[in-house]
């Protein structure tokens, strides 16, 4: 098993990516994104259909697409490149995504972004994503220097498909139905620690830090 195994959880929009990239570069872990690894394959053939008619509508895509993603990229994780385990982001989403991982990691800490119905829409809404390098930027709490152009490649600025405000409330609606029960799975096995998401990502992450420090 690596030595450092993190998950983070909270509902669309929560800052999971955001928070993400900070524990992987402070910490040296992987970042293991399931939407990431599902975007970058929207169109793969699998026996369900694609990846993309579960996404765009705003539904989780299928247990075992899902968990043959991150058994291939766990299993990538073997500290050859110096890393030191892995920060898994968006993964798991259901309980039996949650059964899964249990039988492939011995995870050292669960953190939980807790933010307001009124904040996901906004951070939704407001989200646009290079489509080149995949940056996050947000039109009013991290904007580009030059509106519609990232400021890392020079790339142009969209909007995700399911950030779309229909597309939003079935995603909360999936996560309050099916991720918020593998929550209290991991409250019960004492894993849970529950982060206040609602700050800027500096007062995030100043909480974010002191947590892994302490549990990794
Ligand atoms: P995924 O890409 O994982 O989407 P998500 O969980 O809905 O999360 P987001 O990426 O939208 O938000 P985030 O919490 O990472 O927030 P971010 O940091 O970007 O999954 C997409 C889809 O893939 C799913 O709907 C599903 O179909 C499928 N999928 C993925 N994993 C799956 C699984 N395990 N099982 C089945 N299906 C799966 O921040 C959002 C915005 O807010 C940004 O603009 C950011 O700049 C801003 N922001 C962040 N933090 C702050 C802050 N503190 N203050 C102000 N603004 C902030």
């Amino acid at each position: 098993m690596a030595e450092r195994e993190i998950v983070i959880m909270g509902p669309p929009g929560a800052g999971k990516g955001t928070q993400s990239g900070r524990i992987a570069e402070t910490f040296d872990v992987d970042h293991v994104t399931t939407g990431g690894a599902l975007r970058e394959n929207k169109d793969m053939e699998t026996e369900y259909g694609t990846p993309r008619e579960y996404m765009d509508a705003g539904e989780l895509v299928p247990d075992s697409v899902v968990n043959e993603i991150v058994s291939v990229a766990l299993a990538d994780v073997d500290g050859d490149d110096g890393l030191r385990g892995y920060v898994l982001d968006g993964y798991p989403r259901t309980i039996s995504q949650a059964e899964y991982l249990d039988t492939i990691a011995d995870i050292d800490v669960v953190l939980y972004l807790s933010v307001s119905h009124e904040t996901l829409v906004d951070r939704l809404t407001g989200r646009r994503v290079c489509e080149d390098c995949g940056e996050n930027y947000h039109v009013d709490f991290d904007p580009p220097a030059t509106e519609g152009v990232c400021d890392d490649c020079g790339g142009t600025l969209i909007q995700r498909e399911d950030d779309r405000e229909d597309v939003v409330t079935t995603r909360v609606e999936e996560y309050r139905e099916k991720t918020a029960p593998v929550v209290e799975h991991y409250e019960e096995e004492g894993l849970l620690v529950e982060v206040d998401g609602e700050g800027t990502p500096d007062e995030v992450w100043a909480e974010i830090e002191d947590i892994v420090a302490a549990h990794t």
